[in-house]
């Protein structure tokens, strides 16, 4: 997977030779300011302040998500989504708060994970200039312009606080007009009981009804949803690969929001965990998230990263029976999980991942890309994720499949809870 890492080949060899030659003075170059002095007339901190989750920039080919400061690598770190062959330079704008002035430095462009695309998540690095103290800063293709034609944007986890949160869900996209509701609502109920505190959906689309169950776990302070309009600027493609069909990016740039969600919980939460609506991690010796983390680093004390193995729960109707009576969920629309109780024998390569944010640099969906220390893979006795959508019965074969009725287990407050939402939101 080309992620961060570039190809050894002969340019890249020939690169690092000549960089090796030139270390001292491009680490020179690199972190010389460009000085306001050569501009017209001295900045002073103006621009317009971005306010929603991505803003394109004038050069039509960067999107900023949003600016955090990493202080385990003292630089502010710009999530972005770029044109990878096309976008080479990028300057960072900083309003000081020391001196109220402009600072440009040089920006680092780090390109993530893109199988190809056009369109690629990236991490734009800037170094903060000396007696400066920034608290927001713009991203420009050029060192000249007019700060008041820049979005500016405010430095996110300047200040490290100690986390509120214990539990939270990374939901990296909902899209497609999202229409489950009722496995929305079992799979929120159950990250509830089995301890998330939080759980933050990037919103692409969704249904009407949906809507409206967003808006009752938005009221209960559960959910917390971020726009994320991305249809609007580049063509989506719903693939992981490139297929050549003029696509920008792949899989609704869930990358871009994963790392977003990563670093906008830095702080707030003790763990953050990336899975899908149509996953549910199922601890098998404990009874919620926190008595199990506390094994887990009990015996790994030196380990922030977790990945936990999946099994696929295929919700075709082949493999369906009823034991509850849930006449009252009927009319609502979606996959009812607790009726698929086979699974498949072997578990699902790859997994998904609980960490601790704070040692997490660069993530994927199923590994990380950049962190801190190793990441452990948790034993199935440990825990599992139950991974419920509907397959292609081709690749079905009953023969491969292994009754298990783990999730009837939280049968009796499961129903009681998933009842109430939907009497609160439908009605009756
Ligand atoms: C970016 O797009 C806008 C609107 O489509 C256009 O007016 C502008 O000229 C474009 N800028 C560049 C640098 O191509
Ligand atoms: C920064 O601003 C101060 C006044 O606020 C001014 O005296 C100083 O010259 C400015 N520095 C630079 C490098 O422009
Ligand atoms: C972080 O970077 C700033 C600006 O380059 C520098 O002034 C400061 O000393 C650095 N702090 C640490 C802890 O390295
Ligand atoms: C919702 O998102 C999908 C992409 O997942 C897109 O194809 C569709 O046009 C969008 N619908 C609306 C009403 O924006
Ligand atoms: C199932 O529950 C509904 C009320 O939720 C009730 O009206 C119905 O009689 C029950 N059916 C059975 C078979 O118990
Ligand atoms: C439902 O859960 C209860 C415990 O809350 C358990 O005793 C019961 O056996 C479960 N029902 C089924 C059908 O598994």
């Amino acid at each position: 997977m080309l992620c961060w890492k570039k190809k050894a080949n002969l340019f890249t060899i020939f690169t690092l030779t000549c960089t090796l030659m030139l270390v001292f003075t491009c680490f020179y170059w690199s972190q010389q300011l460009i000085h306001p002095a050569s501009l017209k007339s001295i900045l002073t901190c103006r621009g317009q302040f971005a306010q929603d989750t991505i803003t394109p920039l004038s050069d039509n080919k960067t999107f900023v998500i949003t600016a955090y400061f990493d202080n385990r690598e003292n630089i502010t770190r710009v999530l972005s989504i770029v044109q990878r062959l096309e976008v080479k330079h990028l300057y960072c704008w900083f309003c000081c708060s020391l001196n109220a002035n402009v600072s440009i430095t040089v920006a680092k462009i780090k390109i993530g994970c893109h199988r190809k695309f056009p369109y690629s998540v990236a991490d734009v690095l800037c170094v903060e200039p000396m007696n400066c103290n920034p608290t927001y800063v713009s991203i420009h293709w050029s060192p000249e312009g007019d700060i008041d034609q820049l979005p500016t944007f405010n430095i996110r986890n300047r200040v490290p606080k100690t986390f509120s949160t214990e539990f939270t869900v990374c939901i990296s996209t909902m899209f497609g007009n999202y229409n489950n509701v009722l496995q929305f609502i079992q799979a929120l109920e159950m990250y509830k009981l089995l301890g998330a505190q939080k759980v933050m959906i990037y919103k692409t689309n969704c249904s009407q009804l949906m809507e409206k169950v967003l808006q009752y776990y938005i009221t209960e302070g559960t959910v917390e949803v971020l726009l994320w309009p991305i249809n609007e600027y580049l063509r989506i493609s719903p693939n992981w690969h490139y297929v050549n069909d003029g696509k920008d990016i792949g899989y609704y740039a869930q990358l871009a929001t994963l790392n977003d969600c990563i670093y906008r919980n830095m702080y707030r939460s003790k763990f953050v965990i990336l899975i899908d609506l149509d996953e549910i991690i199922l601890p098998q010796k404990h009874q919620s998230w926190k008595e199990m983390m506390d094994e887990l680093q009990k015996q790994h004390p030196d380990v922030g990263m977790f990945l936990f193995q999946r099994f696929l729960f295929p919700a075709n109707t082949l493999y369906t029976m009823d034991a509850f009576n849930l006449s009252f969920w009927t009319s609502i629309p979606g996959v009812n999980i607790l009726q698929y109780t086979y699974r498949q024998a072997q578990v699902q390569a790859p997994g998904k991942l609980i960490v601790d944010p704070r040692k997490v640099i660069h993530t994927s969906v199923h590994k990380i890309i950049k962190g801190l220390g190793r990441t452990q893979t948790v034993s199935l006795e440990m825990a599992f994720i139950q991974h419920c959508r509907s397959v292609p019965h081709s690749k079905l074969q009953k023969a491969n499949l292994v009754r298990d009725r783990v999730l009837w287990r939280y049968n009796s407050s499961l129903i009681k809870n998933v009842n109430q939402v939907i009497q609160n939101v439908i009605g009756n």
